[in-house]
């Protein structure tokens, strides 16, 4: 799958976003490495804290389907339409715990038309994850 093919798989998720209270839908495709794909949406809740990112949905579909091996993520959302979103803190954690920091690409839209590709690493730089826990 191309970059462009999974960040059309984001794209498209942004109409599955459950966002009544911040209007801020975010899509997000997950690409295993063996070419699956999972995808997610932002899931939000009245108490406003049970609120699930889109990335994390990817993951834990994914994760609960048996799934360890991920290449890369693609992710968009913003207020109007198309637009940028960068993973929050929590996501950034969740892909440590499945992805090498120094391949897994994550694949941000800038608009309709444009991406940037970042490892994980570069977006959680000296991440605390599973190797720090290994003897
Ligand atoms: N959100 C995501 O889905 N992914 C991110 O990486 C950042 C934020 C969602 C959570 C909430 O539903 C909305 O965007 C505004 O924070």
């Amino acid at each position: 799958m191309t970059e462009q093919d999974l960040m059309r798989l984001a794209v498209e998720m942004l109409d599955k976003a459950y966002v009544p209270y911040s209007h801020f839908p975010v899509g997000a495709a997950l690409e295993c490495g063996d070419g699956t794909v999972y995808t997610g949406c932002n899931i939000e809740n009245a108490a406003y804290t049970p609120t699930v990112c889109a990335e994390r949905i990817a993951f834990f579909k994914a994760v609960s389907d048996g799934r360890r091996d991920f290449r890369a993520i693609a992710v968009a959302g913003g207020k109007d339409g198309v637009d940028a979103c960068t993973p929050c803190g929590v996501c950034r954690q969740v892909m440590a715990e499945f992805c090498d920091p120094e391949t897994f690409q994550i694949i941000l839209a800038v608009d309709a038309k444009h991406y940037d590709i970042y490892t994980l690493k570069e977006m959680l730089p000296k991440g605390f994850g599973p190797s720090n826990l290994t003897e």
